[in-house]
Parts: structure tokens; sequence; C-alpha cells
């Protein structure tokens, strides 16, 4: 886009876009006002609720009017595809990172999106593998998706959920066992999703020769656990008390858990590429680390990307 003022182009001015899904709450709202800090950025927080996101950027410190909310549900396809059309239409600098960050945990009655998928798999990982499919001729050269994953995917860390369990993504999509425990493995279960994402687009855009798509990096975040979000909105209100007041207290014993702000700026700095040129990596704790066993499982990411396109209706070859 060309300055009318100036007749600079974006790019030269280094203006640069970041998308934050999930930007009006938690982890996302604290790594979206941390992109907005540097106003060369514009930042869009991406929400189901405009007001809810617009209440939020006024929340943030400092000026914010490189600041746009635009509304996406990912539990929708046609909320996706009309928040990329939207995106497009409105011009805005060179997309230099997506954010996949929204996710929920639903440890109540299990529900079913409108286009008829579990709704944590279908929003914590189906909406992001659409809205990433989508956005791809979007990216500019060395732009980062990021997806925020977590340590319960890790059966090695004891992090007290029940271990993942990846068994087909048609099956995952359909699982609608009742029970917190099912629940909260259908979460972890999302959660390991995220990372062979991740790992599979690696592999994908690694061997395609377009400079521009081979230039992408992706990678997967752990912010660890955060006891002061909303992500436990569906437990009872005794658990939640016991998640809001007293794990906090245990920070000063536990390694990897952090406040929301911490784990916030961590994810803005490994979105905006500050961490370098990597790609194909787990952060954790504020480092590279690897992930868990079964996340390098080629054949359940193949799996989880193929099914992924047919259940969104996009070719599955990039
Ligand atoms: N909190 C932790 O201890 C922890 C640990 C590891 C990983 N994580 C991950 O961190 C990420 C952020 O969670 P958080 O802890 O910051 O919780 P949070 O405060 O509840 O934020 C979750 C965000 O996801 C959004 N969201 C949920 N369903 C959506 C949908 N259908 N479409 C669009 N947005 C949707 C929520 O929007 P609404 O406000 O409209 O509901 C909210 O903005 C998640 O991916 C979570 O898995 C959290």
């Amino acid at each position: 886009m060309i300055d009318v003022v100036t007749g600079i182009t974006e790019q030269a001015q280094g203006r640069r876009t970041f998308v934050v899904t999930g930007g009006n709450s938690g982890l996302g709202f604290e790594c979206a006002s941390v992109l907005a800090q540097d106003s060369s950025n514009v930042v869009v927080v991406a929400c189901r609720d405009v007001r809810q996101g617009e209440q939020a950027v006024a929340r943030m410190k400092g000026v914010h009017d490189n600041v746009t909310v635009l509304p996406l549900d990912l539990a929708d396809q046609g909320s996706i595809r009309r928040f990329v059309d939207t995106c497009r239409d409105r011009h805005f600098p060179p997309l230099a990172g997506l954010v996949c960050n929204a996710g929920g945990q639903n440890v109540a009655v299990p529900t079913k999106t409108r286009d008829g998928y579990e709704t944590t798999f279908a929003v914590n990982h189906l909406g992001h593998y659409l809205l990433t499919r989508l956005m791809l001729p979007d990216l500019a050269a060395d732009a980062q998706i990021t997806f925020t994953s977590s340590g319960t995917h890790d059966p090695a860390q004891r992090t007290g959920m029940p271990e993942p369990r990846y068994t087909t993504a048609q099956a995952l999509a359909h699982d609608f066992e009742p029970g917190m425990q099912a629940g909260q493995r259908r979460y972890t279960t999302s959660k390991l999703c995220n990372i062979y994402t991740s790992y599979e687009y690696t592999r994908r855009l690694a061997a395609l020769a377009e400079p521009r798509l081979h230039s992408l990096r992706v990678n997967a975040f752990d912010p660890g656990l955060m006891p002061a979000t909303a992500l436990a909105r569906t437990y009872s209100a005794p658990l939640r008390f016991i998640s809001r007041y007293i794990l906090p207290l245990l920070a000063l014993f536990m390694k990897n858990i952090h406040s929301p702000a911490t784990s916030g700026r961590r994810l803005a700095l490994l979105a905006s590429g500050s961490e370098g040129p990597t790609t194909g990596k787990y952060f954790s704790n504020g480092h590279e680390t690897r992930s868990s066993v079964a996340s390098y499982d080629t054949r359940n990411a193949l799996d989880l990307w193929e099914t992924s396109a047919e259940m969104t209706g996009i070719p599955s070859n990039l």
C-alpha cells in the first residue's frame, strides 16, 4: 500500500500487521498489548465479541490507535472466511505475524459447532488450521505463525491433566464423551494438535520452492500455567477459586507458572521474530525445548492435516 502523502510504501516505512486471536482476554490480550507498544505495528485483535474486544483495547496501556478489533468466531468456518475477507478489504500493512492463541477448555457438557464438530477440537485446532491456510497468501516474507499450545500436551511434564489421546482426527471431531476428565483430555489433545500442525506446516513449507512461502516460520508456544486467566471458566466455583487464588501462591515453588503479562511478553517476542529465524520449534518456560515424544509422530500429523483440509473444504497441498 502506498501512503498518499509521502508516496512511500508501507513496507518501506517498516509498518507491519499482527493478528492475535483471542486478543481480548488473558494471554492474547497481554500479547496484543505488547505488540501495540510499537507504533509501527498494526495489531488486529480478532475476537468473537467486538464490544468486549473494544473494551479490552481501551484497557491497554499507552496509545493504541494502531489496534483494530475485528469479529472472529473460530467455532464457525463462515466467520473465519468473513474475517479473512475483511482483513483483505482493510488493506492493512504487510502481515508479519499470525498469533493463533484463542482457545477454550470445556469440562461441562460437550458441545457441537454449527459445522458439526466437537467445539474444543474445532476452536483450538480446526478453526486455526483454516485461518492459517486462508491467510497464507497474505503473509509477508519471513512472517511468523505462532500456535499457543500447552505443557499439558506432554505427560512427562506431570501437569495433573489427563494424557492426550490422538486416535484419528475424524474420531476427535466427533468425540462427545461426557465428564470432566473427557473434557480435559479433549483439551490436552487439542494442544497436541497445535504442535502437530506447527511441525507439519514446517515440513510442507520447507519443501516449497516459492521463496515467500519457504521463508515463513511456524512455531508452537507453551505459556506455562497462568491461573489468572479465564480459561477455567467451565470449572465448578470451588475449582475456579483454587485456580484463581491458591495456584498463584505456588508460583514460588513451581517452575512453569507465570502471570499472563510475563507469558504474553514472551509470546509477543516469539511472534514478532525476536527469537531469531527459528521454525518448527516448541518454546516453553521462556526457551526452546523438546515437545512430548508423541508430538513428533508424523503419521498422526499427516492424518490431522489431511482430515482438517477435508473438514474445511480446502486442498491438502499448500
Ligand atoms: N491459562 C493457562 O494456564 C494456559 C496454559 C497453557 C496454555 N494456555 C493457552 O493459552 C491460550 C489463551 O488462553 P487464556 O489462558 O488466556 O484464557 P482466556 O482468558 O479464557 O482466553 C481465551 C481466549 O480465546 C477466545 N475464544 C474462545 N473461544 C473462541 C472462539 N470460538 N472464537 C474466537 N475466540 C475464542 C476467548 O474469547 P472470549 O473472551 O470471547 O471467550 C478468549 O479471548 C489458549 O490457547 C490456552 O489453551 C493457557
